[in-house]
């Protein structure tokens, strides 16, 4: 974790590591609230703010996450005090009246399941990503995780809001004895990731 030494930028890109356990501590709603409420001020395209985030807190929730999970992600997963579903809502559009700046989106939108899927996905998935980089400043730990069954969890968790479920993301303090790190992965340098033209 981070030392006296590291600046906020350090700790957040280059000391902060993708999570393996959590410490018991729960993660307590006012948390879940502030978190949030740092997530909706990152930028969407026309302020669209398609992403929902369902907060799996219960044993009960966590436990039925089970079945949907790929078998290597279960134990991690359950042991998470929370597990955030990062989805999107398909109707996002149907706010725009009141986000909105630009009149008539809302119908451009409506007449354009195409454009309106990339959109929601497209945001949905940078606002859980403003979630990770959130959470971090806020002292938790995240462990972001695709290898589940996104159909189940609709069924399951979000089918009276109609939300599509993008990946998920397993919340907690960080344990204060963790384990040895593991050696962390290449990156892709700058002439390899990145064109200047
Ligand atoms: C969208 C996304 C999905 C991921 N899915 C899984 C997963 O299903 N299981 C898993 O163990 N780790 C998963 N990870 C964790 C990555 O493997 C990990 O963040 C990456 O290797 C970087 O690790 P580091 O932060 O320790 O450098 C996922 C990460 C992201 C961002």
């Amino acid at each position: 974790m981070a030392t006296q030494d590291t600046s906020p930028l350090e700790e957040l890109f280059t000391v902060h590591r993708t999570a393996r356990a959590f410490a018991s501590r729960p993660v307590e709603e006012d948390v879940l609230r502030r978190l949030y409420d740092l997530v909706k001020m990152g930028p969407t395209s026309g302020n669209c703010s398609p992403g929902r985030f369902a907060f799996l807190k219960t044993e009960d929730a966590k436990e039925g996450l089970r079945p949907a999970l790929s078998v290597g992600n279960v134990e991690r997963t359950l042991s998470a005090p929370v597990v955030a579903i990062v989805g999107h809502d398909p109707l996002f559009f149907e706010q725009l009246p009141r986000l909105g700046s630009v009149s008539g989106l809302r119908d451009w939108f409506a007449a354009d399941v195409g454009l309106s899927e990339e959109t929601a996905f497209r945001n949905g998935t940078l606002q859980g990503g403003y979630l990770i980089l959130a959470a971090r400043m806020l002292g938790l730990a995240t462990l972001p995780m695709s290898g589940f069954d996104s159909l189940m969890v609709e069924e399951r968790f979000l089918r009276q809001q109609g939300w599509r479920a993008n990946f998920l993301v397993a919340l907690g303090y960080p344990q204060e004895n963790p384990a040895e790190e593991m050696e962390r992965l290449p990156k892709l340098n700058f002439e390899e990731a990145c064109l200047c033209l």
